[in-house]
């Protein structure tokens, strides 16, 4: 972890969601979230690599994504958080994914909300953000968090857009 920043806070809460960094026991729901982006459903040992590696590189890095779970409900329903991606530890980017079941209740920008404020209080000043063009979902949340479009790059499957809050 470099220690330019503080580790970001890996249990938060909103007026509707709880924030919280991976069990090994979310893999049994994180390997259906993975299977609704239409590739396949990774198997459970998969899975638990998966959210284990998420952890560990949380614990490493101070920054992470983390599960969302619905306080009333009780069920998981995503994750969203700060990642390296196709940036910078200094300058990471924002990501979410949502269940299909729950999408269009104001949950993405509920949870990247708080996110936002626990990157303000790592001491970071620049987030970033790259989503395919075609995901209208995707930066209408990022317009409700001030995410300004900023340049595009290509790669073999198309158009990633850049966007970028200063914080
Ligand atoms: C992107 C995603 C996380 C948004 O989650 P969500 O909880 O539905 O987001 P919110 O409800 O907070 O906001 C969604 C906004 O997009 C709008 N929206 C949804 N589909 C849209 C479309 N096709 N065109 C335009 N706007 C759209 C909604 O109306 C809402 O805006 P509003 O509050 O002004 O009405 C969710 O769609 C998802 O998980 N997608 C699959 C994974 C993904 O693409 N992740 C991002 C990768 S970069």
């Amino acid at each position: 972890m470099t220690a330019k920043f503080k580790p970001m806070t890996f249990e938060m809460e909103t007026d509707r969601l709880s924030l919280s960094l991976w069990k090994e026991s979310d893999a049994s729901w994180y390997r259906e979230l993975i299977a609704e982006r239409g590739k396949g459903m990774p198997t459970i040992v998969t899975a638990r690599k998966n959210v284990t590696t998420l952890r560990n590189r949380a614990l490493e890095s101070g920054i992470a994504l983390l599960t969302i779970r619905r306080r009333e409900q009780g069920d998981y329903i995503g994750y969203c958080g700060l990642i390296i991606g196709r940036s910078t530890l200094e300058e990471p980017e924002i990501a979410y994914e949502l269940f299909k079941r729950v999408h269009g209740n104001g949950y993405a920008t509920e949870a990247a909300t708080v996110i936002v404020d626990a990157a303000v209080a790592t001491g970071r000043h620049k987030l970033w953000s790259t989503v395919r063009a075609w995901n209208a979902a995707s930066f209408r949340v990022l317009e409700k968090l001030r995410f300004e479009r900023h340049h595009s790059t290509w790669d073999e499957s198309g158009e990633i857009v850049w966007s970028v809050r200063d914080l």
